[in-house]
């Protein structure tokens, strides 16, 4: 077992890394709780448990049940079981059930603790660590959009049991995939090397050392986004065709065609992110056939992560992953077009 340490003051917490971890769970709740609220999904391969008295609740599954329907409901469940603030909630299942659960535990008498167990890939190295919260507005009249409504509430302790990574779908490993080849990126590490184990546990790391630098994402924390810029636009212009995950492995093959266009990186290093996305990962490095470059370049222009009104993107460079402002979407167009 790993233990990761999230370093932010009185609210620091530790993620444990391993096969079974789960089986440390007690370790991580608050002493003040006297019952516990879990909030899971339906088909969650981890059964927790959390010696205290509990109970359980699914929400459903499809991001349409990421909502503040959802949010609600819960709660009026937290009410009827008497949950006090001195209790506890504890997410079981990927990053939508541990958003979910951080968000209600977040609103819940203005903030309960929360422990989440991540249960997939993409939740152990990226959405159960660092204190985002939230849930989507459904599209009505052309308004909506994900996590519009949240809150950074961090958990009290996450548990990482790669356990669960045993019978998780292959679209999801791929998910994980693309997540955690952004973090080969962003430090020197060879993650190549490194045991399953230690990889999940060095992305948790360098996610918490990120998260601890720059909370509310002022500044570093948008390092994290390195590849998410181009990969947010295909998730759209596809209809989520590509999953998150899958887009990022491209969208981290666009960004270095752009740093590269841009004079910032070398062939080399665009030929290193091929061989950690496509090669090592085996994920897919070229545009889904049919996109029109236009609406892909419009799509990043109105990316949430941009600042002001010209093309921002997470770009690698001499001094490593920055954030780069001002990019003429020529270049983005330029970009995309050495990607076909
Ligand atoms: N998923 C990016 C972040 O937590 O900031």
């Amino acid at each position: 077992m790993i233990t990761v340490r999230v370093p932010l003051g009185d609210r620091s917490y530790d993620v444990l890394v391993g096969h079974g971890a789960r089986s440390e769970l007690t370790a991580l709740l608050p002493a003040s709780a006297r019952r516990a609220a879990i909030v899971t999904q339906s088909g969650i391969p981890l059964e927790v448990d959390p010696g205290l008295p509990f109970e359980r609740f699914e929400i459903g599954h499809g991001e349409q049940h990421k909502s503040l329907a959802t949010i609600e409901s819960l709660c009026r469940e937290f009410a009827r079981m008497g949950l006090t603030r001195n209790d506890v909630v504890i997410g079981v299942g990927g990053g939508m059930v541990t958003d979910v659960a951080g968000f209600a535990a977040a609103s819940w008498h203005r903030g309960t603790a929360v422990v989440h167990v991540s249960t997939t890939l993409v939740g152990m190295v990226d959405a159960a660590i660092g204190g985002k919260t939230g849930v989507n507005i459904p599209a009505v009249d052309g308004v909506g959009g994900k996590n519009l409504i949240g809150a950074y509430w961090q958990p009290s302790g996450v548990v990482c049991d790669l356990d669960a990574l045993a019978t998780l779908p292959p679209r999801e490993v791929r998910c994980g995939r693309g997540e955690i080849a952004k973090y080969h990126f962003l430090t020197g590490d060879d993650l190549l090397a490194m045991s399953e184990v230690e990889r999940v546990a060095r992305c948790v790391q360098i996610k918490a050392d990120v998260v601890a630098s720059d909370e509310r994402e002022g500044g570093r924390r948008a390092l994290l986004n390195y590849g998410h810029t181009l990969a947010h636009a295909l998730e759209i212009e596809t209809d989520h065709a590509l999953a998150h995950g899958e887009a990022v492995g491209i969208g981290l093959i666009y960004a270095a065609h752009l740093a590269h266009h841009l004079g910032r990186i070398s062939a080399e290093r665009v030929q290193q992110h091929y061989e950690v996305v496509g090669g090592a990962y085996e994920l897919d490095t070229s545009l889904p056939t049919g996109l029109s470059a236009e609406h892909l370049v419009e799509l990043m222009s109105r990316d949430k992560k941009v600042l002001g009104d010209q093309l921002t993107f997470v770009l690698d460079g001499p001094d490593g992953v920055e954030v780069v402002p001002g990019v003429a979407s020529a270049d983005a167009r330029a970009a995309l077009a050495l990607m076909e």
